[in-house]
């Protein structure tokens, strides 16, 4: 099996020793991602954005990969800066404030008026805003009770695109097809566990993630819209290390790490639930291509049906299905 220049819509890859730590396990598979931007202290300004792709260049070494850079959204940023950082960055991402890992200078209440200079600016700029959707609410309602703030966005800003991030329930799926500007990422690990698996029997810290995954039926919407590849929707794996120590902890970090296995299993996915690869490929490169307006690098990786056991950890991170057995396995990355 064979997929072209796979596209990563929502990666966190860190900084110091954790990125060059892991950098290379989306590096040498992905033709590129869109980079969050959360770090400590979060990435706000040019020389951020710039530095902090330098550093990523560097971490990755000779694999060819693009690092799409976005910054950390405030309510502050002027037409004049958006200006001024265009060309650094392929989209802005929002978060609540607080509401997950390194988010605390988030978007507190939203009030249309006080996001309109900035969130007009980036209409007429044309740069994407990525949003985290979830309230402060029960945790798992947050996602459902944010689509009327997606709601009041997407009408109030029309042409600006507004990425819906890892989406985890049915409410997101409904709300997709009603607004011309939303779109939507969905990672692995939401296709494929609900609360039961991180909570229903021993707990599985390596499975704990915000949003929480949800229930079976939401489970089966995100299935449905990413195995047909609903033209709106994106693969963004949302891998999320945090050190080992860090998940198996009595305040357990959320972040599910699955860049190392996420094209491997997304095929084995695809072919149990007997969807095509047009669809997989649409899925994990295309659809991203066209809403973004992306060329990225060409990168032909070659799957072959041949099972392995995933590593326990890579150093010192504990990926998704750690010392499991997948079907797939990489057997040739090539450029072009
Ligand atoms: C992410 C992280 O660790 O940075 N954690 C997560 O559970 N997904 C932040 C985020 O995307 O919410
Ligand atoms: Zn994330």
């Amino acid at each position: 099996m064979q997929l072209t220049t796979p596209l990563d819509m929502h990666l966190h890859l860190r900084d110091g020793e954790m990125l060059d730590n892991i950098a290379k396990c989306s590096a040498s598979t992905f033709s590129g991602a869109i980079i969050m931007p959360n770090l400590v202290p979060p990435v706000r300004t040019k020389e951020e954005v710039v530095a902090y792709k330098e550093r990523i260049m560097k971490a990755i070494g000779d694999e060819r990969f693009t690092p799409y850079m976005t910054l950390f959204f405030k309510p502050s940023y002027d037409k004049v800066f958006l200006e001024s950082v265009r060309d650094e960055i392929t989209a802005i991402k929002l978060y609540p404030a607080g509401i997950t890992t390194n988010s605390e200078g988030g978007v507190s209440g939203f009030d249309v008026e006080e996001l309109r200079p900035a969130l007009e600016a980036m209409s007429e700029l044309d740069i994407p805003l990525c949003v985290h959707g979830e309230t402060n609410g029960f945790v798992m309602d947050r996602e459902a009770e944010f689509v009327s703030i997606y709601e009041k966005l997407a009408s109030a800003f029309p042409k600006l695109k507004i990425i819906m991030e890892h989406i985890t329930t049915k409410e997101s799926v409904e709300v997709l097809d009603k607004f011309e500007n939303l779109y939507a990422t969905i990672t692995l690990h939401h296709l494929l566990i609900t609360l039961d698996d991180v909570a229903g029997g021993m707990l599985k810290p390596h499975l704990f993630c915000k949003p929480i995954a949800k229930r079976p039926e939401d489970r089966e919407a995100l299935l449905k819209i990413a195995l047909e590849a609903h033209p709106k929707v994106m693969f963004g794996s949302d891998s999320a290390p945090h050190p080992k120590h860090a998940k198996e902890s009595c305040g357990c970090a959320a972040g599910v790490f699955t860049a190392p296995i996420a094209l491997q299993v997304l095929a084995e996915l695809f072919e149990n639930k007997n969807a095509s690869l047009e669809n997989l490929q649409a899925f994990i490169s295309g659809n991203a291509q066209k809403i973004y307006a992306l060329s990225p690098l060409a990168k032909t990786v070659t799957l072959e049906k041949k099972s392995v056991t995933v590593p326990s950890d890579y150093n010192g991170v504990v990926p998704m299905y750690a010392d499991e057995k997948i079907a797939y396995s990489i057997k040739e990355i090539k450029n072009g």
